[in-house]
């Protein structure tokens, strides 16, 4: 292994690039390195070298980025401080692209989405978003143009929201700690109250009646159960899935939410206990004993409103991080929070949520060590650093945050 190393800062000093070390090892490994031949060794490296198969064995994975609006390029330039930190580590490459998509670009020229863009972003491997919505823009034209229809059109089915209360952060819930609350939240993405479907009748009359639509097909309450059950049984902790719907009320889209949750349950996932809570009560309980949940499996409207309850139990919009995920697809993972206006160019935004997206982004990449060193770093840092999560708070810039992380990464 000794020749390996040497061998590795030979290459370093050859390539003048930063390189992999752990394809290189194997290549060294591969071409039998005899230990006598030292003073040969730049010689063989160079030949074997140019026409290379470790530099082929090194993934590269290619990622889009959209930083967006607001304060999502501050947090966004942060997040890429960690990645670029971790793929040096971990032996991967990343190819960014950035698209300067958002509230300026629309204002600039009317497009929110080309579809030219939306085709090169099905090319990608996942993407990094940071944030949409801006002050001089209708709402709902860049949140349904441009986020929507990224969740949509790449059919990112699944929305999932970790809630995790890491070590050091204040949790406005009296006596719960980090050992109480540590559960996922899986969103159903692609449908219900979000298909937009619906009208007016009698617009602007006394009369007027309007009708907004919650679409449930069999397929995409099926595949989000699926989802939510495997990952049940993956997490491997209280192996409990809760249903949190309102059955009592929505007795057509819950009621087959229902059918299909026990169905698939009892036949594939007898393993799984099988929990249900209305959407109210799921409030409540997230409130006063947020200790009972595992995963929580929910349709797109309820994930929405209780994945913000849930921020707020794990130190707020600061820390909180999100996977727009088509299994086997092009995926894209962001901070929950929006763009905070208020707080756009100070430095003072906190930065953690969206170096958590990168960490989920490269644990759905299969980067599963790179993603679990991102997460230690990030705690290491709010329980011994940070003073409050909260934008301006922090004790720190927005830069300085990504900083530390970089550097409890490389203790
Ligand atoms: C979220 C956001 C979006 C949603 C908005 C911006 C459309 O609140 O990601 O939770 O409702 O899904
Ligand atoms: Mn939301």
């Amino acid at each position: 292994m000794q020749v390996g190393e040497d061998g590795l800062q030979i290459i370093r000093e050859i390539f003048d690039e930063r390189i992999a070390r752990q394809p290189v090892l194997l290549f060294l490994d591969s071409i039998a390195y005899n230990p006598q031949k030292v003073r040969d060794f730049p010689q063989v490296l160079r030949k074997l070298g140019r026409s290379a198969d470790w530099r082929q064995m090194m993934k590269t994975y290619k990622i889009a980025v959209i930083p967006g609006d607001g304060t999502g390029p501050e947090v966004v330039r942060e997040g890429l401080k960690v990645l670029e930190a971790v793929s040096g580590m971990f032996d991967f490459k990343t190819d960014l692209k950035i698209y300067d998509l958002g509230g300026e670009r629309y204002l600039k020229t009317g497009e929110v989405l080309p579809d030219s863009v939306l085709q090169e972003l099905r090319t990608f491997d996942s993407i990094f978003l940071g944030a949409v919505g801006h002050p001089d823009v209708k709402p709902g034209i860049l949140e349904k143009g441009l986020l929507l229809k990224i969740r949509f059109d790449l059919e990112q089915y699944i929305n999932l929201r970790p809630v995790k209360l890491y070590p050091g952060v204040n949790c406005p819930l009296k006596d719960k700690g980090p050992e109480d609350i540590d559960f996922v939240v899986v969103r159903e993405n692609n449908e219900g109250l979000y298909v937009g479907e619906g009208e007016f009748i009698n617009k602007g009359m006394p009369d007027e009646v309007a009708i907004q639509v919650s679409r449930n097909t069999r397929r995409g309450v099926e595949r989000c159960l699926r989802y939510a059950f495997e990952l049940t049984r993956r997490r491997n902790k209280k192996k409990q899935l809760t249903l949190c719907g309102k059955t009592n009320v929505l007795t057509y889209a819950f009621d087959l939410w229902e059918r299909v949750f026990h169905e698939i349950g009892a036949g594939d996932y007898p393993d799984i206990k099988r929990d249900y809570a209305h959407v109210d009560a799921t409030c409540m309980w997230m409130v006063k004993n947020p200790e009972w949940f595992d995963v929580i499996v929910t349709d797109n409207m309820f994930g929405d409103i209780i994945t913000d309850l849930g921020a707020m139990i794990q130190g707020g919009m600061g820390i909180a991080a999100g996977g727009n995920i088509h299994p086997g697809g092009v995926s894209m993972f962001e901070p929950i929070g929006g763009s905070a206006p208020k707080y756009t160019g100070k430095g003072v935004i906190n930065p953690l949520a969206a170096i958590c997206a990168v960490g989920m982004l490269l644990d759905y990449l299969g980067e599963a060590q790179a993603a679990g060193a991102i997460e230690k770093s990030v705690m290491r840092v709010t329980a011994e650093k940070l003073k409050s999560l909260n934008a301006g708070k922090m004790g720190y810039s927005t830069s300085e945050v990504g900083d530390l992380v970089v550097e409890a990464l490389r203790e």
